[in-house]
């Protein structure tokens, strides 16, 4: 499948409306992806990634349906993940001998990932790959978001080929951003940036930051997921410089999980005691027992504080909740607040140790937290109502 981004520039990559789970299961792709590739044709070719493993032969095919495979002049790797690495091996049994333009680091990853001596092109920020009337500018891109990471920009068409960066996992029947469903659009965006460029926003900053001082004119960036931005394609450069400044929005998420409804119920009462004293602050529940966790990942970074409950289970926290905190704790998010509920039984250690959970994860604790035992009678629901009020006073 291939489509015309601009007159020199030829998509050639995969669009996977299959995919439901990426790196392994630690990502939901409920809408799908796409593994892009772009052939830009000057008076030299270059062909600007690849595609995932399983797809490599169908990539490789159908790029011959394109172009000569032989007349492939560059192949530039921007990032060296399987899914836009994997079907490199295939290719290059066909053009062995074709150099490969990408990092110090991305040679070494390819190298260890695939045992193969390929003919690789070291490059650096800075570099310029002639095409004939155009060239390729590469600006690394460090932990954007591998080691091995860069970009690369076509003059004259002023295209920034991203990697990662600016990508949404969003399989499309449209390429463009202007003829795309704009919530769908964005609520991938906005998911991707929070699941995966989180733990690196600094790096993300300073990146928008030289960007800006190269004043290159940007007509169109070119993602290795998702969408092309042509229509204003600043506009999610901007989006990502707020989202990369330690962003939130005016919410709260009450995040539980729950075993005989306990904990639900005081995560209920709790949300209502938030939204009494603080009714500007959207107040948003999540049962982590049947919501996806990259979605839940997704409103944490957008909330400014986060209520975590659990009901204790042997001496610790439920098995979902054990998760979702490993995983708030890899995302390194900053400037948030916490506090932990729940329920228990007996011994009821989860509120503590949720506490401190959150605490390593980087969140200022709000309070001690709030445990009770069995199911709360009145008394008890009107306990959770205080520890609302009180987070929604604190949170004003
Ligand atoms: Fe899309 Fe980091 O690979």
């Amino acid at each position: 499948m291939s489509f015309a981004v601009s007159s020199n520039v030829t998509y050639v990559g995969k669009i996977d409306w299959e995919l439901r789970k990426f790196h392994g299961d630690e990502l939901s792709t409920h809408r799908g992806s796409s593994y892009n590739a772009y052939l830009v044709r000057d008076e030299k070719t270059a062909l600007i990634d690849c595609v995932w493993t399983p797809y490599a032969k169908e990539f490789t095919a159908n790029l011959k349906q394109e172009i000569d495979l032989n007349k492939i002049d560059y192949i530039i790797m921007s990032h060296t993940e399987s899914d836009h690495s994997g079907a490199l091996p295939e290719l290059m049994r066909e053009i062995p001998d074709t150099p490969i333009y990408c990092t110090d680091n991305a040679a070494k990853f390819l190298k260890a990932q695939y045992h193969q001596d390929w003919n690789f092109v070291p490059v650096k920020t800075g570099t310029k790959l002639s095409l004939g009337a155009k060239e390729l500018l590469f600006i690394e891109a460090r932990m954007l978001h591998w080691p091995d990471t860069m970009f690369s920009y076509l003059s004259d068409d002023n295209i920034l080929f991203s990697s990662d960066g600016f990508g949404q996992h969003l399989a499309s029947g449209q390429i463009f951003n202007d003829l795309a469903d704009q919530d769908e659009l964005y609520s991938e965006a906005i998911k991707y940036y929070a699941n995966i460029l989180t733990p690196y926003s600094k790096m993300v900053a300073a990146k928008i930051t030289e960007l800006s001082g190269l004043s290159l004119p940007i007509n169109m960036i070119c993602p290795s997921h998702g969408l092309v931005w042509r229509s204003d394609p600043l506009q999610i450069v901007k989006k990502y410089q707020e989202w990369a400044q330690d962003y939130q929005e005016n919410q709260v998420a009450v995040i539980y999980d729950t075993m005989w409804n306990r904990t639900r119920a005081m995560a209920q009462e709790i949300a209502a005691g938030i939204k009494d004293s603080a009714p500007a602050l959207t107040v948003k529940l999540f049962n982590l027992s049947n919501t996806d966790k990259n979605d839940v990942l997704t409103e944490v970074f957008k909330s400014k504080a986060i209520l975590v409950g659990s009901p204790t289970i042997n001496r610790g926290v439920s098995y979902a909740m054990a998760g979702i905190l490993e995983m708030i704790k890899g995302l390194s998010f900053k400037n948030k607040k916490g506090a932990a509920f729940g329920s228990y039984g007996w011994s009821g250690e989860a509120t503590k140790l949720i506490s401190t959970e959150l605490e390593h994860a980087g969140f200022e604790l709000l309070n001690d937290g709030l445990r009770i035992t069995w199911n709360p009678d009145s008394e008890g629901l009107q306990e959770c109502q205080e520890f609302g009020r009180s987070v929604g006073g604190a949170l004003k």
